[in-house]
């Protein structure tokens, strides 16, 4: 009966030292329960190499501000799997799991309506990234944003560095001195921002810098470099001795391109062009197996978004310091990375 009491009054004692603490947490405004903030991120496929190094960025830097901030960073990463339903589905969960802001790379960039109306109802800010929604989408709400490259840019960054090659030494592209560059394209997706801009903005800069181009062949190898390896190959067979340049929309499918003419042992010296500035792509320019490469930032594409998250979370705005084209766009900086003789022919040879 004694050790009962006890227990009474002790569970007393407890409550009464909550009630205590609930009332002076609720009338003291400035008593703060430790933040945490909740980011829910979906991607449209986890092996891109590209978007799963901008995701390992975000995962950085949620940590670094763990610790500067002090703040509990929770963040959900999900593989959409290319699959627009799962994507849907994996945003209701987030919204279900109390996200505070929603990432979104999404599978069908012209799908996003679906995704915009749950958000909407939630009152949850969507930053989209690297697969752009339409405007008309993106003006629905004011807490709808997009991070991504700056394709034209990039393009006509590709475009300069091939003509800045072709001025130094012509030989170098036209390997059989017609006064042509006969070319073939690796695009990445049809329907895609990134890739209906760099392809047009980079032979737009070729022909505006007076390279006189021939377009053999092109085809879509969805940024990955084994699509972009057998296409290579056919296109090959078919033009054995034409080829003097591949332009490709990304790193990945240049380097499938690099694989294909390694493997065959093509002596030859065609030279690749590639976009991302992804270390294989990078290591490639280095060894001369690559031309050059359209380096995204990706640092502060990733920092900028998390930067951007954060803030959504906090305070329902983005930050000051960040411009963002017409309030919703931030389109992250890239610049060229060339092989350093680029009068040299580029390495060929049958991979050991
Ligand atoms: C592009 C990038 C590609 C690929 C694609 C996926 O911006 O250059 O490598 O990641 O996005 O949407």
């Amino acid at each position: 009966m004694k050790r009962y009491r006890y227990g009474l009054f002790f569970l007393t004692v407890i409550l009464g030292a909550f009630a205590l603490y609930r009332c002076f947490a609720d009338r003291c405004p400035d008593h703060k329960e430790p933040e945490s903030v909740r980011i829910g991120i979906t991607l449209y496929r986890d092996d891109d190499t590209f978007i799963n190094s901008i995701c390992r960025i975000l995962e950085t830097e949620a940590k670094k501000y763990e610790k500067t901030e002090g703040i509990r960073m929770i963040l959900d990463v999900m593989d959409a799997k290319e699959d627009q339903n799962t994507q849907n589905s994996q945003v209701d969960r987030f919204l279900a799991l109390g996200c505070d802001v929603i990432c979104v790379n999404m599978v069908d960039r012209s799908a996003a309506s679906v995704i915009i109306d749950k958000a909407m109802d939630r009152e949850v800010p969507v930053i989209f990234f690297n697969r752009e929604p339409v405007s008309e989408d993106l003006n629905r709400w004011e807490k709808l944003f997009y991070v991504g490259a700056n394709p034209k840019e990039e393009g006509v960054c590709q475009g300069n560095m091939i003509a800045d090659a072709y001025d130094a030494c012509p030989e170098i592209l036209d390997l059989n001195g017609d006064g042509k560059v006969s070319y073939v394209i690796l695009e990445g997706e049809r329907g895609h921002q990134d890739s209906l801009m760099r392809t047009e903005w980079a032979v737009q800069t070729l022909k505006n810098r007076g390279v006189d181009l021939e377009k053999l062949t092109g085809g879509i190898a969805n940024w990955q470099r084994s699509q972009a390896d057998a296409l290579m190959g056919q296109w090959l067979e078919k033009f054995p001795e034409q080829i003097e340049l591949v332009l490709s929309n990304n790193d990945d499918m240049a380097l499938g391109a690099i694989d294909t003419l390694r493997r065959l042992g093509i002596i030859r010296p065609v030279c690749v062009a590639g976009i991302d500035g992804t270390p294989a792509g990078l290591d490639a320019v280095e060894s001369g197996f690559m031309l050059g490469t359209v380096v995204i930032d990706r640092e502060t594409y990733g920092k900028t978004m998390m930067r951007m998250a954060l803030s959504l979370a906090e305070t329902g705005r983005t930050p000051e310091d960040i411009s963002l084209e017409r309030g919703a766009y931030f389109r992250c900086p890239s610049y060229p990375e060339i092989r350093k003789r680029k009068d040299e022919a580029p390495e060929t040879g049958k991979i050991e």
